[in-house]
């Protein structure tokens, strides 16, 4: 069996840390990866999608416009020409010289000086590019160290396909009719709905706890919220402030 996201009880909520530390350096680089491992997140969240020539890369847009000094579409690019961009100046002069990593070179960066990967399969993806995105993982023998998350239930049914060993989510900004249908026949590990739809139906919960399903909420920076949702017996927050959640977590 996979392993359980589901937070035991007087356990803290586990962190996700929204896009790497991004609230302090630019999101999805190894500058925000730092800023999340000295907040001693456990997990960094990045977005992953391929280049024209099928290289799977850490970028959250469509486009390459608003977190780097190129422009256009990522599915335009090839890796080489996405490699030669800045992804820091756009943030602060001082991470000039960052780079959009590809998927490996983040794995690698996540296996030689520690964390795990909340990977979500973003954008335009085919079954081919999923499989790229596994190759890259079990190349590296980080499959206990990475967590699948899509909006998409297409990659999620490609992913369990591919690697029913990876433990994954479904994110959601509406609630589905029945999340417990959409687990069980998705295979999840966690269902992971924005703060705005949970606060529509906190029940989901218990409903979905009691199938082995987690719950994790995005993106909640605020420490009220934090003491709600920990209340509300979720499991994990996807945060952009790791280090403070970590804080929090440590007070409560
Ligand atoms: O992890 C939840 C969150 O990343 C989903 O939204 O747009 O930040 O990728 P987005
Ligand atoms: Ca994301």
């Amino acid at each position: 069996a996979k392993e359980s996201f589901i937070r035991k009880p007087g356990d803290p909520l586990r962190v996700w840390a929204h896009r790497g530390g991004s609230s302090a350096a630019p999101e999805n680089t190894a500058a925000s990866d730092e800023v999340a491992r000295r907040g001693r997140a456990e997990w960094i969240e990045n977005d992953v999608q391929p280049t024209k020539d099928g290289v799977p890369v850490i970028l959250h847009d469509d486009t390459v416009d608003r977190t780097t000094d190129g422009t256009g579409a990522v599915r335009n690019l090839t890796a080489a020409q996405v490699a030669g961009l800045d992804a820091g100046s756009w943030f602060a002069p001082a991470f000039t010289g960052q780079r959009v990593p590809t998927l490996g070179q983040q794995l690698d960066g996540l296996k030689t000086r520690g964390g795990n990967l909340l990977l979500e399969v973003k954008g335009a993806h085919t079954r081919d590019s999923v499989a790229r995105i596994v190759t890259e993982i079990r190349d590296r023998s980080m499959t206990s160290r990475v967590f699948v998350q899509s909006f998409e239930p297409q990659h999620l049914r490609w992913m369990h396909e591919l690697a029913p060993e990876l433990p994954l989510g479904l994110l959601r900004s509406t609630l589905d009719p029945d999340p417990v249908a959409i687990a069980k026949d998705l295979g999840l590990s966690a269902y992971n709905p924005s703060d705005a739809a949970f606060r529509t139906r906190p029940g989901i919960v218990a409903e979905l706890h009691a199938q082995g399903v987690a719950v994790n909420v995005w993106t909640v920076d605020d420490a009220t919220r934090w003491n709600s949702l920990e209340k509300a017996g979720v499991d994990g927050i996807i945060t952009n402030r790791p280090a403070e959640l970590y804080g929090w977590n440590s007070a409560f």
